[in-house]
C-alpha cells in the first residue's frame, strides 16, 4: 500500500533521539531552546516557544495577544479544527469566512466583509503548502496568526510565509514537513507576546499565578528530532518540489485541475490536491474514486474531513462546498519513491484516460 504520507526517519533523528535518552535529560534541558532558536532563524524572527501541538500553538498565540470572550476572530472554513477549537477554548466567536477556489486559501474579499468592530485577529493557515494572499489581507489592517502548520519555506511576494504575520505557530505532528510525534511552536518578533506565551506553556516557579497557564511543554525527545529535522527540512523541500514537477509534467494529458501557484508565490508542497471539477453534486462520488484508489494500494484522502461552517451549521460557503466535493490529495511525501509516484500516475491515467 502506498500511504498519504509517511513521515521520513533517516539516522540523524534516530541519533538524536538516542543521545537524549543517554543524557537522561528528558524534559527542560537545552534541546527545546535550540530547537526554538533553530525555528526562529528559519522565518527570521527573535524567538519562539515550543508546546506540546500546533492546537496549543494557536490558543497560547491567542491568549497572549489578550483574546478572550467578547472578541471575534476570522478563519477560513476549509481548515481542520483545530483554529476553530482553539478560538473557542480561549472564549472568542469564530467568524468563518469563504475560500478562494484555485489556492484553497482564505479568500480575503470575503474576510474583509467579516470584519466588525470586534474583530481582533485573523488566523491565516496556509494550506497544503501555499502561503495565503498576506499582501490583500494585511490591507485589513488587523493582527494575523500565520498558521504554518501546513506549509514551511514558502515565499510570498519574495518574503519567508510564517515572517509576516504578528504571531506564527506551527505543527511538528507525525506527517508534517517537520515532524516530532507530535508538538507545535508559537513564534513572532514581539518579545512581550513571546514572554506571555512563556508564562501560559508553564505554570510553576513564577512569582505570580496566571490563571491560563498549564503544562504545555515539549519534551527533549521531541525537540531533538525536531532540530534534526530542521536542519534536513531544504533537502525535504527540494524532494517535495521534484515530485510536484514530476506529478505537473504528467498529469497535464488528465482531465483534472493540478495545484494552482498564483504569481508572487512559491509553494512548498505539503501536499498535491488536484481537483476534479467534473464530478456530480454529491461528495459520494470523491469518496468512490478514494475507495477504487484504496482497492489499487494507493491511499488518497480528503484533504480535509470537514469543512467549519457545517460544525457552526452555517450556509453559503460555495468555494469551500465545491472543495469539499471536488479535491483529492494524493501522496506526496519526501520518501515516495520514484516507482511509487510511477504507480501513482498509471492509476491516474487509467481513471481518467
Ligand atoms: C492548518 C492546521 N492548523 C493547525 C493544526 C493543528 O496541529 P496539531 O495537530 O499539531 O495540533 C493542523 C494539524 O493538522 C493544521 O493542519
Amino acid at each position: 500500500m502506498i500511504p498519504h504520507s509517511r513521515p521520513t526517519i533517516e539516522a540523524d533523528d534516530i541519533r538524536a533521539a538516542v543521545e537524549v535518552l543517554q543524557s537522561r535529560q528528558l524534559a527542560q534541558g537545552g534541546m527545546v531552546e535550540r530547537f526554538e532558536r533553530g525555528m526562529a532563524a528559519h522565518f527570521g524572527l527573535s524567538g519562539g516557544v515550543a508546546v506540546t501541538s500546533g492546537t496549543a500553538a494557536l490558543e497560547v498565540a491567542l491568549r497572549a495577544m489578550g483574546i478572550g470572550p467578547g472578541d471575534d476572530v476570522i478563519l477560513p472554513s476549509y481548515v481542520c479544527a483545530a483554529p476553530l477549537l482553539a478560538i473557542q477554548r480561549v472564549g472568542a466567536i469564530p467568524r468563518v469566512v469563504d475560500i478562494e477556489l484555485d489556492s484553497f486559501n482564505i479568500d480575503p474579499v470575503a474576510a474583509q466583509q467579516a470584519v466588525t468592530s470586534k474583530t481582533k485577529a485573523l488566523i491565516v493557515p496556509h494550506l497544503f503548502g501555499l502561503p495565503a494572499d498576506l499582501t490583500a489581507l494585511e490591507r485589513l489592517g488587523l493582527p494575523i496568526i500565520e498558521d504554518c502548520a501546513q506549509t514551511l519555506g514558502a515565499t510570498e511576494q519574495g518574503r519567508p510565509v510564517g515572517s509576516i504575520g504578528l504571531m506564527t505557530v506551527c505543527s511538528f505532528y507525525a506527517t508534517k514537513l517537520l515532524c516530532a510525534g507530535e508538538g507545535g511552536m508559537v513564534l513572532s518578533r514581539d518579545e512581550t507576546l513571546l514572554e506571555k506565551a512563556r508564562r501560559l506553556r508553564e505554570y510553576d516557579e513564577t512569582p505570580s499565578l496566571y490563571p491560563s497557564s498549564t503544562n504545555l511543554k515539549l519534551t527533549e525527545l521531541q525537540a531533538a528530532i525536531g532540530l534534526a529535522q530542521l536542519g534536513r527540512l531544504p533537502t525535504f523541500l527540494e524532494r517535495r518540489n521534484a515530485l510536484a514537477l514530476d506529478y505537473y509534467s504528467r498529469l497535464n494529458t488528465i482531465d483534472l485541475v493540478p495545484p494552482h501557484v498564483p504569481d508572487g508565490r512559491t509553494h512548498s508542497y505539503y501536499r498535491f490536491v488536484v481537483r476534479l471539477p467534473n464530478l456530480a453534486e454529491s461528495v459520494e462520488e470523491l469518496n468512490a474514486i478514494i475507495a477504487r484508489f484504496e482497492g489499487r494500494g494507493i491511499h488518497c484522502r480528503k484533504p480535509v474531513f470537514r469543512a467549519l461552517h457545517h460544525y457552526l451549521e452555517l450556509d453559503g460557503f460555495p468555494s469551500t462546498e465545491e472543495a469539499e466535493r471536488t479535491a483529492l490529495s494524493l501522496p506526496l511525501f519526501p520518501a515516495l519513491t520514484d516507482e511509487e509516484t510511477a504507480q501513482i500516475l498509471v492509476a491516474l491515467q487509467e481513471e481518467w484516460p
